[in-house]
């Protein structure tokens, strides 16, 4: 008698309500389901019983230079090609972009975009971040660890580069060194900047009226640490006056 309340009490729990409940984890939310049934990616230790073949299947589109895909684990196939910086995770979680083909090798302004959105979600800090990551700026940054505007520029180029290419810390710096590149023909990875008034004019290293940068990302849309108050992200591309005429590509 005993055992029979113990199979009937005992077994749904353990080998059968995983399958199809909803899961959450740090990446996302999805369904418990066999890991070969998944079409996005699978985490462990969501699921209520989690044996090895069974774990929460999370689908999560993303976006990229190449067109929208889906998130799957690189260890999976997929049909088309992984780009890295759009899924959360590490970087086992990539972009999975049906039938696209593969950036050229040698692509720093991709990897310089995707250096950058691994900051997604960091803080904005007035003097904030450097070459090696996000730190405790200066004045209304002097509480925050995260990036400024040229903080993150910074950092983007120098984990695209391997550290190779270690541009100024400010934006009155960074827009006087590096390659020069018409507005209208700037590509992934190449840096926007603003100036007061639109006078983009340099002297000896210094663009006094530069105030910020941004990374142009494509599709209409910028990566960007933007003013105190908000956090890291992308943000839909700002024209105006204050535009300089030329990205520079730092590389
Ligand atoms: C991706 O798959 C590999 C191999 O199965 C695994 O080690 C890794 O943890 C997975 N990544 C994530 C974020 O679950």
């Amino acid at each position: 008698m005993q055992i029979f309340t113990f199979i009937f009490a005992a077994f749904p729990v353990l080998a059968l309500a995983a399958i199809g409940d909803t899961c959450t984890h740090s990446l996302g939310t999805g369904t418990c389901k066999l890991t070969t049934s998944c079409a996005g990616y699978t985490v462990s230790g969501a699921c209520p019983n989690d044996p090895s073949n069974v774990k929460c299947c999370t689908i999560k589109s993303c976006s990229t230079s190449a067109g929208t895909g889906t998130c799957k684990n690189t260890s999976t196939a997929c049909s088309g090609t992984y780009y890295s910086g759009a899924c959360p995770g590490d970087s086992s979680i990539q972009c999975c972009v049906a039938g696209s083909t593969p950036p050229p090798s040698g692509n720093t302004g991709a990897a310089v975009l995707a250096a950058a959105k691994t900051q997604t979600g960091v803080p904005y800090s007035w003097g904030g971040g450097n070459c090696n990551g996000k730190s405790l700026g200066i004045e209304q940054g002097a509480n925050t660890v995260g990036f400024d505007c040229s903080g993150l520029t910074q950092y983007a180029v120098c984990q695209a580069t391997g550290k190779s290419v270690v541009i100024p810390r400010t934006t009155r710096g960074q827009y006087a060194v590096g390659k020069r590149i018409p507005l209208a023909q700037r590509q992934i990875g190449d840096l926007i900047y603003y100036a007061t008034g639109g006078d983009c004019s340099c002297s000896n290293g210094y663009c006094a009226a530069l105030y910020h940068t941004a990374i142009w990302a494509g599709n209409n849309q910028m990566f960007e640490a933007q003013k105190t108050g908000t956090t890291l992200g992308l943000h839909t591309y700002r024209t105006g006056t204050d535009i300089c005429p030329y990205v520079i590509r730092h590389w």
